[in-house]
Protein backbone atom coordinates (compact mmCIF):
# COMPACT_ATOMS: atom_id res chain seq x y z
CA UNK A 1 0.00 0.00 0.00
CA UNK A 2 1.42 3.54 -0.83
CA UNK A 3 2.28 5.28 2.27
CA UNK A 4 0.11 8.34 2.63
CA UNK A 5 -0.43 10.66 5.36
CA UNK A 6 -2.90 10.29 8.14
CA UNK A 7 -4.70 12.83 10.74
CA UNK A 8 -1.69 11.75 13.14
CA UNK A 9 0.45 13.50 11.26
CA UNK A 10 -1.38 17.02 11.03
CA UNK A 11 -1.38 19.54 13.84
CA UNK A 12 -4.74 21.00 12.84
CA UNK A 13 -5.36 23.24 15.54
CA UNK A 14 -6.21 27.24 13.93
CA UNK A 15 -5.56 25.53 10.48
CA UNK A 16 -8.14 26.17 7.98
CA UNK A 17 -8.29 22.35 6.43
CA UNK A 18 -10.50 21.55 3.45
CA UNK A 19 -12.10 18.45 3.60
CA UNK A 20 -13.32 16.41 0.56
CA UNK A 21 -16.11 14.03 1.54
CA UNK A 22 -18.64 12.00 -0.28
CA UNK A 23 -21.90 14.26 0.91
CA UNK A 24 -23.64 11.99 -2.83
CA UNK A 25 -25.91 10.77 -0.83
CA UNK A 26 -29.06 8.61 -1.97
CA UNK A 27 -31.74 11.54 -1.97
CA UNK A 28 -35.84 10.52 -2.65
CA UNK A 29 -38.44 13.69 -2.20
CA UNK A 30 -35.94 16.05 -1.33
CA UNK A 31 -34.95 13.19 1.72
CA UNK A 32 -31.88 11.14 2.54
CA UNK A 33 -32.48 7.76 1.85
CA UNK A 34 -29.35 6.38 3.50
CA UNK A 35 -27.14 7.95 5.89
CA UNK A 36 -24.35 5.97 5.80
CA UNK A 37 -21.45 8.28 4.36
CA UNK A 38 -22.49 10.70 6.91
CA UNK A 39 -22.27 8.19 9.67
CA UNK A 40 -18.96 6.99 8.52
CA UNK A 41 -17.73 10.49 7.95
CA UNK A 42 -18.73 11.71 11.87
CA UNK A 43 -15.36 10.01 13.10
CA UNK A 44 -12.84 12.33 10.96
CA UNK A 45 -15.20 15.62 11.03
CA UNK A 46 -15.25 15.13 15.04
CA UNK A 47 -11.58 14.68 15.22
CA UNK A 48 -10.91 17.57 13.27
CA UNK A 49 -13.13 20.03 15.18
CA UNK A 50 -12.40 18.21 18.50
CA UNK A 51 -8.22 19.29 18.01
CA UNK A 52 -8.98 22.99 16.94
CA UNK A 53 -9.64 22.92 13.27
CA UNK A 54 -11.46 25.64 11.17
CA UNK A 55 -13.60 22.64 9.24
CA UNK A 56 -14.74 23.29 5.39
CA UNK A 57 -16.42 20.87 3.80
CA UNK A 58 -17.00 20.14 0.19
CA UNK A 59 -18.34 17.50 -2.06
CA UNK A 60 -20.47 17.17 -5.17
CA UNK A 61 -23.61 15.61 -5.22
CA UNK A 62 -25.52 14.16 -8.16
CA UNK A 63 -23.90 15.04 -11.57
CA UNK A 64 -25.31 18.78 -12.39
CA UNK A 65 -22.94 18.96 -15.20
CA UNK A 66 -21.44 22.28 -14.48
CA UNK A 67 -24.86 24.26 -13.83
CA UNK A 68 -26.20 25.23 -11.14
CA UNK A 69 -29.18 23.26 -10.54
CA UNK A 70 -31.24 24.14 -7.48
CA UNK A 71 -31.83 20.50 -6.84
CA UNK A 72 -28.44 19.61 -6.50
CA UNK A 73 -27.94 21.75 -3.84
CA UNK A 74 -25.67 20.38 -1.01
CA UNK A 75 -27.89 23.06 1.47
CA UNK A 76 -30.31 20.27 2.77
CA UNK A 77 -26.76 18.53 3.87
CA UNK A 78 -25.83 20.95 6.04
CA UNK A 79 -28.50 20.14 8.75
CA UNK A 80 -28.16 16.60 8.73
CA UNK A 81 -23.88 17.50 8.94
CA UNK A 82 -25.42 19.46 11.81
CA UNK A 83 -27.58 16.91 13.33
CA UNK A 84 -24.73 14.18 13.16
CA UNK A 85 -22.13 16.11 14.88
CA UNK A 86 -24.46 18.33 17.07
CA UNK A 87 -23.06 21.58 16.45
CA UNK A 88 -23.37 24.06 14.10
CA UNK A 89 -22.33 23.26 10.36
CA UNK A 90 -22.47 26.79 8.74
CA UNK A 91 -23.51 27.27 4.82
CA UNK A 92 -21.77 29.18 1.69
CA UNK A 93 -23.57 29.65 -1.51
CA UNK A 94 -20.65 28.60 -3.39
CA UNK A 95 -17.10 26.67 -3.08
CA UNK A 96 -14.96 29.28 -4.56
CA UNK A 97 -14.82 33.06 -4.82
CA UNK A 98 -15.77 36.15 -2.21
CA UNK A 99 -18.41 34.49 -0.63
CA UNK A 100 -16.79 30.86 0.02
CA UNK A 101 -13.71 33.31 1.49
CA UNK A 102 -15.68 35.30 3.51
CA UNK A 103 -17.51 32.03 5.38
CA UNK A 104 -13.64 30.73 5.95
CA UNK A 105 -12.29 33.95 7.54
CA UNK A 106 -15.10 33.91 9.62
CA UNK A 107 -14.70 30.69 10.88
CA UNK A 108 -13.08 30.38 14.64
CA UNK A 109 -11.04 27.32 15.98
CA UNK A 110 -13.46 23.97 16.16
CA UNK A 111 -16.32 25.52 13.87
CA UNK A 112 -17.39 23.56 10.74
CA UNK A 113 -18.59 25.04 7.19
CA UNK A 114 -20.44 23.40 4.30
CA UNK A 115 -19.65 24.62 0.97
CA UNK A 116 -22.36 24.00 -1.99
CA UNK A 117 -21.77 21.78 -4.79
CA UNK A 118 -18.08 21.38 -6.38
CA UNK A 119 -19.62 19.91 -9.72
CA UNK A 120 -21.97 23.37 -10.19
CA UNK A 121 -18.44 24.64 -11.58
CA UNK A 122 -17.37 23.13 -14.53
CA UNK A 123 -13.67 23.49 -13.69
CA UNK A 124 -14.42 20.64 -11.15
CA UNK A 125 -14.93 17.82 -14.10
CA UNK A 126 -12.30 18.85 -15.73
CA UNK A 127 -9.53 19.34 -12.75
CA UNK A 128 -8.80 23.00 -13.86
CA UNK A 129 -6.72 25.34 -12.28
CA UNK A 130 -9.42 28.09 -11.66
CA UNK A 131 -11.00 25.69 -9.56
CA UNK A 132 -8.13 24.39 -7.95
CA UNK A 133 -6.69 27.49 -7.19
CA UNK A 134 -9.72 28.69 -5.84
CA UNK A 135 -10.26 25.68 -3.48
CA UNK A 136 -6.56 25.96 -2.44
CA UNK A 137 -6.88 29.96 -1.29
CA UNK A 138 -9.15 28.44 0.72
CA UNK A 139 -6.88 26.19 2.62
CA UNK A 140 -3.91 25.67 4.43
CA UNK A 141 -4.36 21.74 4.59
CA UNK A 142 -6.38 19.10 2.38
CA UNK A 143 -7.78 16.13 3.90
CA UNK A 144 -9.45 13.75 1.51
CA UNK A 145 -12.24 11.31 3.41
CA UNK A 146 -14.08 10.76 0.18
CA UNK A 147 -12.52 7.10 -1.19
CA UNK A 148 -16.09 6.90 -3.51
CA UNK A 149 -14.89 9.88 -5.15
CA UNK A 150 -11.50 8.88 -5.73
CA UNK A 151 -11.69 7.25 -8.90
CA UNK A 152 -12.44 10.72 -10.39
CA UNK A 153 -9.38 12.63 -10.89
CA UNK A 154 -11.32 15.74 -10.24
CA UNK A 155 -10.68 19.45 -8.98
CA UNK A 156 -11.56 18.27 -5.26
CA UNK A 157 -10.54 15.17 -5.51
CA UNK A 158 -6.73 14.82 -7.16
CA UNK A 159 -6.25 18.86 -8.21
CA UNK A 160 -6.23 20.46 -4.61
CA UNK A 161 -4.12 17.70 -3.21
CA UNK A 162 -1.43 19.30 -5.48
CA UNK A 163 -1.61 22.12 -4.06
CA UNK A 164 -1.96 21.78 -0.36
CA UNK A 165 -0.36 19.57 1.79
CA UNK A 166 -2.74 16.77 1.90
CA UNK A 167 -3.98 13.74 4.26
CA UNK A 168 -6.02 11.34 4.45
CA UNK A 169 -9.15 11.04 6.63
CA UNK A 170 -10.18 8.16 8.78
CA UNK A 171 -12.53 6.95 6.21
CA UNK A 172 -10.93 7.25 3.84
CA UNK A 173 -7.58 5.39 5.40
CA UNK A 174 -10.47 2.70 6.75
CA UNK A 175 -10.92 1.84 3.05
CA UNK A 176 -7.52 1.91 2.23
CA UNK A 177 -6.65 -0.67 4.82
CA UNK A 178 -9.03 -2.60 4.62
CA UNK A 179 -8.76 -2.68 0.77
CA UNK A 180 -5.07 -3.92 1.67
CA UNK A 181 -5.96 -6.34 3.95
CA UNK A 182 -8.06 -7.92 1.36
CA UNK A 183 -6.07 -7.90 -1.75
CA UNK A 184 -3.15 -6.15 -1.42
CA UNK A 185 -1.61 -8.18 1.43
CA UNK A 186 -3.94 -10.19 2.44
CA UNK A 187 -3.76 -13.82 4.34
CA UNK A 188 -4.34 -17.07 2.24
CA UNK A 189 -6.27 -18.57 0.73
CA UNK A 190 -8.14 -15.57 -0.58
CA UNK A 191 -11.75 -16.12 -2.50
CA UNK A 192 -13.45 -13.08 -3.96
CA UNK A 193 -17.00 -13.73 -5.24
CA UNK A 194 -18.06 -12.12 -7.94
CA UNK A 195 -21.80 -11.49 -9.15
CA UNK A 196 -23.87 -9.25 -11.07
CA UNK A 197 -25.67 -9.03 -14.31
CA UNK A 198 -22.72 -8.70 -17.21
CA UNK A 199 -19.47 -10.46 -17.67
CA UNK A 200 -18.75 -7.63 -20.27
CA UNK A 201 -19.10 -5.14 -17.31
CA UNK A 202 -17.13 -6.71 -15.41
CA UNK A 203 -13.83 -8.07 -17.77
CA UNK A 204 -11.34 -5.97 -15.99
CA UNK A 205 -12.50 -6.85 -12.55
CA UNK A 206 -12.55 -10.47 -13.29
CA UNK A 207 -9.38 -10.71 -14.94
CA UNK A 208 -7.45 -8.71 -12.05
CA UNK A 209 -8.99 -11.20 -9.56
CA UNK A 210 -7.88 -13.88 -11.26
CA UNK A 211 -4.21 -13.02 -10.39
CA UNK A 212 -4.85 -12.40 -6.90
CA UNK A 213 -7.10 -14.76 -5.70
CA UNK A 214 -6.94 -18.38 -5.11
CA UNK A 215 -11.01 -19.29 -5.53
CA UNK A 216 -13.06 -17.21 -7.81
CA UNK A 217 -16.62 -17.91 -7.39
CA UNK A 218 -19.15 -16.48 -9.92
CA UNK A 219 -22.48 -16.03 -9.33
CA UNK A 220 -25.21 -13.87 -10.37
CA UNK A 221 -26.78 -13.96 -14.18
CA UNK A 222 -23.06 -13.72 -14.91
CA UNK A 223 -22.61 -17.23 -14.19
CA UNK A 224 -25.18 -18.13 -16.61
CA UNK A 225 -22.81 -16.78 -19.56
CA UNK A 226 -20.14 -19.22 -17.97
CA UNK A 227 -21.91 -21.83 -18.35
CA UNK A 228 -23.46 -21.36 -21.79
CA UNK A 229 -19.97 -21.00 -22.43
CA UNK A 230 -19.31 -24.53 -21.24
CA UNK A 231 -22.01 -26.11 -23.59
CA UNK A 232 -25.09 -25.66 -20.62
CA UNK A 233 -28.51 -25.33 -21.79
CA UNK A 234 -29.62 -22.17 -19.76
CA UNK A 235 -33.24 -21.56 -21.14
CA UNK A 236 -34.34 -18.31 -20.99
CA UNK A 237 -31.75 -17.39 -18.29
CA UNK A 238 -30.20 -13.78 -18.75
CA UNK A 239 -26.62 -14.51 -20.84
CA UNK A 240 -24.47 -12.62 -22.93
CA UNK A 241 -24.05 -15.22 -25.76
CA UNK A 242 -21.36 -13.10 -27.78
CA UNK A 243 -19.29 -13.08 -24.41
CA UNK A 244 -19.02 -17.09 -24.76
CA UNK A 245 -15.08 -16.59 -26.10
CA UNK A 246 -14.57 -14.29 -23.71
CA UNK A 247 -15.88 -16.24 -20.76
CA UNK A 248 -13.65 -19.40 -21.85
CA UNK A 249 -10.64 -17.01 -22.16
CA UNK A 250 -11.09 -16.30 -19.08
CA UNK A 251 -11.46 -19.58 -17.67
CA UNK A 252 -8.48 -20.41 -19.63
CA UNK A 253 -6.61 -17.54 -18.20
CA UNK A 254 -7.54 -17.96 -14.68
CA UNK A 255 -6.25 -22.00 -14.78
CA UNK A 256 -3.08 -20.49 -16.11
CA UNK A 257 -2.41 -18.10 -12.82
CA UNK A 258 -3.44 -21.00 -10.49
CA UNK A 259 -6.57 -19.63 -9.52
CA UNK A 260 -9.91 -21.79 -9.22
CA UNK A 261 -13.43 -20.19 -10.63
CA UNK A 262 -16.03 -21.87 -9.49
CA UNK A 263 -19.29 -22.16 -11.28
CA UNK A 264 -22.70 -22.71 -9.97
CA UNK A 265 -23.46 -26.79 -9.39
CA UNK A 266 -27.22 -25.92 -9.30
CA UNK A 267 -30.07 -23.53 -10.13
CA UNK A 268 -33.25 -21.95 -8.64
CA UNK A 269 -35.10 -21.28 -11.81
CA UNK A 270 -38.35 -19.42 -12.81
CA UNK A 271 -40.83 -18.54 -14.60
CA UNK A 272 -40.66 -15.33 -14.65
CA UNK A 273 -38.71 -12.38 -12.81
CA UNK A 274 -41.24 -11.71 -10.59
CA UNK A 275 -41.50 -12.03 -6.64
CA UNK A 276 -42.91 -15.55 -5.69
CA UNK A 277 -42.78 -17.14 -9.22
CA UNK A 278 -43.38 -20.73 -9.89
CA UNK A 279 -39.60 -22.06 -8.89
CA UNK A 280 -37.60 -25.35 -8.44
CA UNK A 281 -33.92 -26.08 -7.90
CA UNK A 282 -32.67 -28.34 -10.95
CA UNK A 283 -28.71 -29.77 -11.85
CA UNK A 284 -26.81 -28.03 -14.76
CA UNK A 285 -28.42 -29.41 -17.93
CA UNK A 286 -32.25 -29.95 -16.60
CA UNK A 287 -33.05 -26.06 -17.81
CA UNK A 288 -36.53 -26.11 -19.08
CA UNK A 289 -35.87 -24.03 -22.27
CA UNK A 290 -38.93 -21.45 -20.84
CA UNK A 291 -37.17 -20.78 -17.62
CA UNK A 292 -34.94 -18.78 -16.09
CA UNK A 293 -32.35 -18.99 -13.53
CA UNK A 294 -32.56 -16.55 -10.33
CA UNK A 295 -30.50 -17.71 -8.02
CA UNK A 296 -28.14 -20.34 -7.79
CA UNK A 297 -29.35 -23.28 -5.69
CA UNK A 298 -28.38 -25.34 -2.17
CA UNK A 299 -25.51 -27.57 -3.53
CA UNK A 300 -23.58 -24.57 -4.88
CA UNK A 301 -24.09 -22.96 -1.11
CA UNK A 302 -22.76 -26.05 0.32
CA UNK A 303 -19.75 -25.73 -1.96
CA UNK A 304 -19.02 -22.47 -1.03
CA UNK A 305 -19.44 -22.65 2.15
CA UNK A 306 -17.13 -25.15 2.25
CA UNK A 307 -14.59 -23.43 0.43
CA UNK A 308 -15.29 -20.21 2.75
CA UNK A 309 -14.15 -22.56 5.85
CA UNK A 310 -11.09 -23.32 4.95
CA UNK A 311 -10.26 -19.71 3.57
CA UNK A 312 -8.68 -16.70 5.42
CA UNK A 313 -9.76 -13.84 3.23
CA UNK A 314 -12.98 -12.85 1.26
CA UNK A 315 -13.60 -10.32 -1.17
CA UNK A 316 -17.26 -10.03 -2.19
CA UNK A 317 -19.07 -7.89 -4.62
CA UNK A 318 -22.40 -8.97 -6.26
CA UNK A 319 -24.75 -10.75 -5.19
CA UNK A 320 -26.08 -14.70 -5.98
CA UNK A 321 -29.51 -14.14 -7.29
CA UNK A 322 -31.69 -12.04 -7.81
CA UNK A 323 -32.09 -11.01 -3.88
CA UNK A 324 -34.43 -8.01 -4.28
CA UNK A 325 -37.67 -10.54 -5.33
CA UNK A 326 -38.03 -13.27 -2.73
CA UNK A 327 -37.31 -16.05 -2.22
CA UNK A 328 -34.36 -16.03 -5.26
CA UNK A 329 -32.11 -14.02 -2.17
CA UNK A 330 -31.38 -17.32 -0.56
CA UNK A 331 -27.89 -17.94 -1.49
CA UNK A 332 -26.93 -14.58 -1.15
CA UNK A 333 -28.63 -14.28 2.44
CA UNK A 334 -27.51 -18.17 3.39
CA UNK A 335 -23.67 -17.74 2.10
CA UNK A 336 -24.01 -13.83 3.77
CA UNK A 337 -24.54 -15.61 7.08
CA UNK A 338 -21.79 -17.77 6.86
CA UNK A 339 -19.38 -14.86 6.06
CA UNK A 340 -20.56 -13.31 9.33
CA UNK A 341 -20.26 -16.16 11.26
CA UNK A 342 -16.63 -16.84 10.21
CA UNK A 343 -15.82 -13.40 10.34
CA UNK A 344 -17.23 -13.04 13.99
CA UNK A 345 -15.09 -16.51 14.79
CA UNK A 346 -11.86 -15.21 13.61
CA UNK A 347 -11.18 -17.65 11.01
CA UNK A 348 -12.03 -14.98 7.84
CA UNK A 349 -11.36 -11.50 6.76
CA UNK A 350 -14.11 -10.42 4.70
CA UNK A 351 -14.75 -6.83 2.85
CA UNK A 352 -17.53 -6.26 0.67
CA UNK A 353 -18.79 -3.46 -1.58
CA UNK A 354 -19.58 -2.10 -5.30
CA UNK A 355 -22.71 -1.51 -6.88
CA UNK A 356 -25.74 -3.48 -5.11
CA UNK A 357 -23.54 -5.49 -2.96
CA UNK A 358 -24.22 -3.24 -0.03
CA UNK A 359 -27.84 -3.42 -0.44
CA UNK A 360 -27.04 -7.28 -0.36
CA UNK A 361 -25.29 -7.55 2.72
CA UNK A 362 -27.72 -5.12 4.62
CA UNK A 363 -30.95 -7.25 3.32
CA UNK A 364 -29.05 -10.49 4.62
CA UNK A 365 -28.52 -8.15 7.95
CA UNK A 366 -24.69 -8.65 7.97
CA UNK A 367 -23.50 -5.65 6.46
CA UNK A 368 -22.20 -4.74 10.58
CA UNK A 369 -20.66 -8.30 11.28
CA UNK A 370 -18.40 -8.46 8.07
CA UNK A 371 -15.05 -7.21 8.45
CA UNK A 372 -15.34 -4.12 6.41
CA UNK A 373 -18.13 -2.99 3.88
CA UNK A 374 -17.05 -0.04 1.55
CA UNK A 375 -19.07 3.29 1.10
CA UNK A 376 -17.87 2.98 -2.42
CA UNK A 377 -19.65 1.81 -5.76
CA UNK A 378 -17.58 3.19 -8.64
CA UNK A 379 -14.48 3.49 -6.53
CA UNK A 380 -14.24 -0.08 -5.03
CA UNK A 381 -14.98 -1.33 -8.03
CA UNK A 382 -12.23 0.34 -10.11
CA UNK A 383 -10.06 -0.73 -6.94
CA UNK A 384 -11.04 -4.11 -7.84
CA UNK A 385 -10.05 -4.01 -11.76
CA UNK A 386 -6.37 -2.95 -10.03
CA UNK A 387 -6.40 0.76 -11.66
CA UNK A 388 -5.00 3.22 -9.66
CA UNK A 389 -7.36 5.30 -8.26
CA UNK A 390 -6.28 9.25 -8.71
CA UNK A 391 -7.96 10.78 -5.21
CA UNK A 392 -5.95 7.78 -3.64
CA UNK A 393 -2.57 8.38 -5.93
CA UNK A 394 -2.77 12.19 -4.74
CA UNK A 395 -2.56 11.65 -1.43
CA UNK A 396 0.30 9.33 -2.09
CA UNK A 397 2.65 12.09 -3.83
C1 LIG B 1 -20.68 7.70 -5.93
O1 LIG B 1 -21.74 7.96 -5.38
O2 LIG B 1 -20.45 6.60 -6.45
C2 LIG B 1 -19.61 8.73 -5.90
O3 LIG B 1 -20.01 9.81 -5.13
C3 LIG B 1 -19.21 9.15 -7.28
O4 LIG B 1 -20.26 9.76 -7.96
P1 LIG B 1 -20.18 9.92 -9.54
O5 LIG B 1 -20.34 8.51 -10.10
O6 LIG B 1 -21.27 10.84 -9.94
O7 LIG B 1 -18.80 10.45 -9.88
MG1 LIG C 1 -21.48 6.39 -9.09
Amino acid sequence: MPAFRTLDDLDARGKRVLLRADLNLPVKDGRITDMTRIERLVPTLRELLDKGARLIVCSHFDRPKGQRVPEMSLKPMQAALTQALGSEVRFADDCIGPEAEAAVAALKDGEALLLENTRFHKGEEKNDAALTQGLAKLADVFVNDAFSAAHRAHASTEGVARLVPAYAGRLMQAELEALDRALGNPQRPVVAIVGGAKVSTKLDLLGNLSKKVDVLVIGGAMANTFLAAQGHGVGKSLQEAEMHDTARQIMADAKANGCEILLPKDLVVAEAFAAHSPNQVVGLDAVPADRMALDVGPETVKEVVSRLASARTLVWNGPFGAFEIAPFDAATVAVAKEVARLTEAGSLTSVGGGGDTVSALRHAGVSERMSYVSTAGGAFLEWLEGKELPGVAALSR
